[in-house]
C-alpha cells in the first residue's frame, strides 16, 4: 500500500474506545451550555467590527451564512465524533477513513488552526483589557500593545495572557462544568445588557446602504469588501461547536440530546450574534468602531454609558481566557496523539507530572501561540485560523460520505440527517467560504501545508506507526 494511504483500522479504534467508554451523564441542557461556552468569545466581542467594515450593516448577514453553514458541518461532525470517539478529531477521523497523507495534512492544518485561534482570541482579550486599564487611569505605551503588522513592536498583554493560560494547562488544569456555566452567563448577560442599551439608539439611517459592497467576496483599493468577505472572517466567532460533538461518548441518548444539543448552541450563538451585530450597526456608524479594539465597549462609551462599557470590558476579560484554555488543550490533544502514532517525535507524547500532563507539548504550543498573538494583526490571525477549519469541516464532511458507503453497517450512535444532502452542502459552503478569504491568507495557508508535507515526507513517513506495522 502505497505510505500516504495507510489507514487506521476502525476495528482496532472502536474496540479499544468500546472498552474505556467514559459514563454517559450529560444531557441537551449541559451539551447547549458546553457549546455556547466554548462558541461565544471574540469573534463576537472585537470581530464585529471588522466584518462591519467589510460588509456595512450587512455584517448580519453574514452571521446568518455562517450559522447555516456551521449547522450543517456541525451536524456531519457529531455523526463522525459519535462513531469514533478517540481524541483527535478530524485528523483521527482521516486516519481511519483516507488515510495517512490526508490524516497528516488534517494534522497540521489542526495544529495551525488551534494555535492561532488561541493567540486571535488573546489579540482579542488584550484590546478589552488594555480599554479597561484605560478607563481606571492606567495607558501603557503603545508600543506595547500591537505586534509589528498592527503598527507597534509587541503586544505584550496578549502574550501574559497565553503564557498565563499555558502555565494553568501545565498543572494540568482543566475547565470545570460549573466554571463554564459561570463563564457562559456572564458572556450572555453582558451582550444582553449591551443590546438593551443600544436597542433604543437605533437608528433607520445607519442601515442605509445595507449592503455597500455588495455580496462576493473582491478586493477594492486592496482591501477584501463584501458580505462573503465579512463571513470569511466572521467564520470565527463560531468555531468551537466540537466541544459538544466530542463529548459523545457521555451523552445519555445521542441521538435526541446531541441534535438539540449541536443545532440548539448554533442557532442560539447565531441568533445573539444577529442581534448584537445589529445594535451595533443601528446604533452607531459601523465606520467609527470598525476599527476598535474593543467595539461593543467603544460603542457604549460613545452612547454615554461609561459604566456598561466597563462592565462588558469586564466580562470579556473574564470570560475570553476560557476560550484559549479550552482551544489550546485541544491543540496539545492533536499534537499529543499525533507524536504517540509516530508523526512528530514520540518523546513529545510523553505524559509529565503529578495529573500527566504532555508538559513539553505544552510549553512548545505555548510558546508559538505567543510569538503569534504578540506580532500579529487580529484579522491576519482569525482568517488564517478560518482557513484551518474550513479544512477541517471539508474533511469531516467527506469522511461521514466516505464511511456511509463503504462501511453502512457500522453502528452509529448519530446518524447526520438527510446526509447526501447536508454532507455535500458543507463541502460546498466551505469551500465557497474558503476562496473568499483574501488570497494573502490562502498563499500563508498554502505555505504552511508545503512545509507540513515536506516534514512528513522527511520524517512522518519513515516513522508512522502505523507505517511499521504494514
Ligand atoms: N468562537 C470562538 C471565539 O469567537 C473561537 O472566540
Amino acid at each position: 500500500m502505497a505510505f500516504w494511504a495507510r489507514r487506521k483500522s476502525l476495528d482496532a479504534i472502536l474496540q479499544v474506545e468500546e472498552s474505556r467508554r467514559l459514563t454517559p451523564t450529560l444531557s441537551w441542557p449541559h451539551l447547549i451550555a458546553l457549546g455556547i461556552g466554548a462558541i461565544i468569545g471574540t469573534g463576537i466581542y472585537t470581530l464585529t467590527g471588522i466584518g462591519a467594515e467589510r460588509a456595512g450593516p450587512a455584517v448580519i448577514l453574514a452571521f446568518a451564512a455562517c450559522g447555516v453553514l456551521c449547522v450543517f458541518a456541525a451536524l456531519a461532525y457529531a455523526e463522525m465524533a459519535t462513531m469514533i470517539p478517540a481524541a483527535g478529531s478530524a485528523y483521527t477521523y482521516a486516519y481511519a477513513v483516507l488515510g495517512e497523507g490526508a490524516a497528516w495534512i488534517m494534522g497540521w492544518s489542526l495544529i495551525l488552526e488551534y494555535s492561532v485561534t488561541c493567540s486571535a482570541v488573546a489579540v482579542g482579550w488584550s484590546g478589552y483589557m488594555v480599554g479597561l486599564l484605560r478607563s481606571i487611569g492606567v495607558t501603557l505605551p503603545a508600543g506595547l500593545l500591537a505586534g509589528p503588522q498592527g503598527g507597534g513592536v509587541v503586544n505584550l498583554p496578549a502574550v501574559l495572557i497565553v503564557l498565563a493560560v499555558t502555565g494553568l494547562l501545565v498543572r494540568g488544569a482543566k475547565e470545570s462544568a460549573t466554571v463554564n456555566l459561570g463563564l457562559v452567563a456572564i458572556k450572555i448577560v453582558a451582550l444582553c445588557v449591551f443590546v438593551a442599551l443600544t436597542f433604543t439608539a437605533i437608528r433607520p439611517a445607519h442601515f442605509t446602504p445595507f449592503m455597500p459592497y455588495g455580496f462576493t467576496s473582491q478586493t477594492i483599493n486592496g482591501h477584501t469588501k463584501g458580505v462573503m468577505a465579512a463571513a470569511a472572517i466572521i467564520f470565527f466567532a463560531f468555531f468551537g461547536f466540537d466541544a459538544v460533538s466530542t463529548s459523545a461518548e457521555e451523552v445519555k441518548n445521542p441521538g435526541r440530546d446531541l441534535t438539540i444539543g449541536i443545532i440548539g448552541s448554533m442557532v442560539i450563538s447565531t441568533v445573539i450574534y444577529m442581534i448584537v451585530a445589529a445594535c451595533a450597526v443601528g446604533a452607531w456608524p459601523y465606520a467609527a468602531f470598525a476599527r476598535s479594539n474593543e467595539p461593543l465597549a467603544f460603542i457604549l462609551r460613545e452612547l454615554h454609558h461609561p459604566l456598561a462599557a466597563f462592565a462588558i470590558a469586564a466580562a470579556a476579560v473574564i470570560a475570553l481566557p476560557s476560550v484559549i484554555l479550552v482551544m489550546m488543550f485541544g491543540q496539545t490533544r492533536v499534537f499529543f496523539v499525533m507524536a504517540r502514532d509516530g508523526l512528530l517525535p514520540h518523546g513529545l507524547s510523553r505524559l509529565q507530572g503529578r495529573r500527566g500532563s504532555p508538559m513539553a507539548l505544552t510549553l512548545i504550543v505555548g510558546a508559538f501561540v505567543a510569538v503569534v498573538a504578540g506580532l500579529f494583526r487580529l484579522d491576519q490571525i482569525a482568517e488564517l485560523s478560518n482557513a484551518g477549519t474550513l479544512l477541517a469541516f471539508i474533511c469531516v464532511s467527506v469522511c461521514v460520505m466516505v464511511l456511509r458507503v463503504r462501511s453502512p453497517d457500522i453502528p452509529r450512535l448519530f446518524r447526520c440527517p438527510a446526509v447526501w444532502i447536508v454532507a455535500p452542502l458543507s463541502v460546498a459552503g466551505c469551500l465557497y467560504f474558503t476562496i473568499s478569504l483574501p488570497p494573502a491568507t490562502l498563499l500563508r495557508f498554502a505555505v504552511w501545508n508545503v512545509v507540513g508535507v515536506i516534514v512528513y515526507l522527511c520524517y512522518g513517513r519513515r516513522k508512522s506507526l502505523v507505517g511499521s506495522i504494514n
